[in-house]
């Protein structure tokens, strides 16, 4: 089974010091681990420094991966190539690091991939023309598509209407249960967290500040600390934890 842990990791943009000493406990495929933090924290950060994107101090420590990259990442801004269509644009990121011809068993999984995700009615559209919700589950088919070990999600639902994030939040899980990836996914929504989640890194002025079980690190003390809000955290009629905001602090 992959594992990951962070060891004292930093990264800089030029002389800017961004992040600084993250460590974390080791967490294993199978997992969905919340990256929380308010804007500018360094959540995007974190991702690029351990896709390797950046460089920095500290180690990213994987171990039992089965294949040489075993790293999956969807970026924030999921830039699109206009010229595609999004079928080829799911096969071209499928291609990414592997051979170059295209065997069967790419299109079988490009199309397993856009089936799993609701959007193989989009395959023969053109990139451009989608709408930004749209453009955000091809994103992430383009990551899934490489069925990586490991997959980091920036913010991977904020142009998703209700639905679609949670049917993104349930896949995710999917994922991680049934195929035994690890999966890590910066979200902005903590009721999300609390329900789709096993484990949450909180970020705040690029430290880690809280890292743990998700229902123990979301507190009303955190609330307060990290996003300056008054709020409490109840069970609903299911016994299910909810975030009830009563102001800003
Ligand atoms: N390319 C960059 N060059 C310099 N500073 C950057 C760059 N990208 C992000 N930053 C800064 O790094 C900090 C963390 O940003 P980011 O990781 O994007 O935060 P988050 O994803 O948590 O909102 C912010 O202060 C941001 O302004
Ligand atoms: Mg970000």
């Amino acid at each position: 089974m992959v594992t990951l842990r962070l060891g004292n990791v930093s990264a800089r943009y030029g002389r800017r010091a961004i992040l600084s000493g993250i460590s974390t406990p080791v967490f294993h495929g199978g997992e969905v681990v919340a990256l929380l933090g308010p804007n500018a924290a360094g959540k995007s950060t974190l991702f690029r420094r351990m896709f390797g994107l950046l460089k920095g101090e500290g180690i990213v420590r994987i171990e039992g991966a089965r294949t040489e990259r075993p790293l999956g990442y969807m970026p924030q801004d999921n830039g699109s190539n206009a010229a595609l269509t999004v079928y080829e644009a799911v096969l071209l990121a499928r291609m990414q690091g592997r051979r170059l011809s295209v065997a069967p068993e790419d299109l079988a999984e490009v199309e397993r991939t856009l089936d799993f995700l609701d959007i193989s009615a989009l395959g023969s559209r053109d990139i451009g023309d989608l709408s930004g919700g749209q453009k955000q589950l091809v994103s992430a088919a383009q990551a899934i598509v490489q069925e990586p070990e490991i997959l980091l999600l920036d913010e991977p639902t904020s142009a998703l209407d209700l639905h679609r994030q949670i049917a993104l939040l349930s896949i995710l899980r999917r994922l991680a249960t049934e195929r035994g990836v690890l999966i890590m996914a910066a979200l902005h929504d903590l009721g999300h967290a609390l329900r789709f989640t096993d484990r949450a890194m909180v970020l705040r002025g690029g430290a880690l500040v809280a890292c743990g079980d998700t229902a123990e690190v979301v507190t009303p003390a955190l609330l307060r600390e990290v996003w300056g809000i008054d709020a409490r955290v109840e069970p609903c009629s299911k016994g299910h934890r909810q975030i009830i905001v009563d102001g800003v602090a």
